[in-house]
């Protein structure tokens, strides 16, 4: 049986990914941990273990994973993009070093461990199309350096130590339930919120800009499907490629007109993220995913809209 330790579990993924664990694995089987408990996710914070962890406190870590016999660890603790590039030093720290942590304790007391890269692990020379599973990767921010450095380390920690290392390069994700954390791809989140409250969104990000992106159901099936694979088929374990669409702001926004005719889309374009955006790739190839443990990711731009909206207009109680 699975005892898992989510960490950073109260951001975009781990809020939605403790409750969908908790289901499959038994609340009590599902840790969640964050730096601190947010009033924001109060009730989830009620509804099983909960424990305030700094990644960076490897002695408290240790006490919780002792505590309720962990042997799972979902590594959620980071700082994403935009962020990381208004601080670069903190982005390296939690990423790096959080992630050191979690590994030395797997390596110790022989957990499994899933860390997600993304697709920020990809630069301006890699191709950009279709970008291959095995290619060039030369990221420019620091997000990026972190993510490339951390799939060599759980690599390393895979082939020298046997840890049970796992992990998926994310595009971005679109999802209703916590806002994200201050990434390049949350323009295709907000979006939604706008369109519902005023019809209309200034974008930061310009028009023919590509990117993949994810909605929230798949990215938590991936991530349950990938830990619950058969480790004897996986070759690239830390960092598969995989995605479930590719647009840019004009494509979502005519998605979003089929239902909210009236909606507008206007553009102020922020240098810094759009030169991220610019760096990333416009569509990824993720047939290793496929083909290695049957990723099928089931919702398409337009299915996503539908029920984005459909789930955002009762959270937000607009008619
Ligand atoms: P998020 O920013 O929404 O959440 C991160 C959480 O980590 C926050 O709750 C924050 O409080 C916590 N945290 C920060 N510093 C910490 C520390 N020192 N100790 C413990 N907790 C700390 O991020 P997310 O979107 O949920 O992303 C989770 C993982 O998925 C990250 O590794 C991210 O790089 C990766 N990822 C996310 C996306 C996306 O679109 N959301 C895409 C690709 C990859
Ligand atoms: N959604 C993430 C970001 O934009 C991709 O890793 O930072």
């Amino acid at each position: 049986m699975r005892k898992i330790l989510i960490t950073g579990a109260l951001g975009q993924i781990g809020s939605e990914l403790a409750v969908k664990m908790r289901g499959i694995y038994g609340n009590d089987n599902v840790i969640m941990s964050d730096l601190q408990a947010k009033d924001t996710h109060k009730d989830l914070i009620e509804s099983g273990p909960f424990e305030t962890i700094d990644v960076l406190d490897t002695k408290k870590m240790a006490e919780v994973i002792d505590k309720y016999n962990i042997n799972t660890v979902v590594n959620l603790a980071a700082i994403l993009s935009a962020v990381g590039e208004k601080n670069p030093a903190l982005c390296w720290n939690i990423n790096m070093n959080g992630l050191y942590n979690v590994l030395e304790l797997g390596r110790e007391k022989n957990l499994s461990i899933f860390t997600p890269s993304s697709i920020a692990v990809f630069g301006e020379s890699t191709p950009a199309d279709k970008t291959p599973q095995d290619t060039i990767m030369r990221p420019s921010t620091m997000y990026g350096v972190t993510k490339v450095s951390g799939e060599l380390l759980c690599d390393y920690y895979y082939q020298k130590f046997g840890v049970d290392t796992r992990g998926v390069r994310f595009p971005g994700l679109i999802s209703y339930d916590t806002l994200p954390g201050g990434g390049t791809t949350d323009y295709a989140v907000h979006i939604y919120y706008d369109a519902l409250k005023q019809k209309e969104y200034t974008s930061f990000i310009d028009k023919g800009t590509q990117m993949d992106m994810m909605y929230m159901p798949d990215a938590l099936n991936a991530i349950i499907e990938l830990m619950e694979a058969d480790g004897d088929k996986l070759i690239h374990r830390n960092a598969f490629n995989i995605t479930a669409m590719s647009f840019d702001p004009e494509e979502i926004a005519a998605s979003i007109k089929k239902y909210i005719p009236e909606f507008k889309l206007n553009y102020d374009v922020d240098p810094v993220r759009q030169a991220i955006a610019n760096s990333w790739p416009n569509s990824l190839d993720d047939s290793a995913a496929r083909a290695q443990w049957g990723w099928n990711p089931q919702f398409d731009l337009d299915k996503m809209t539908q029920d984005m909206l459909e789930k955002l207009r009762i959270k937000l109680d607009i008619k």
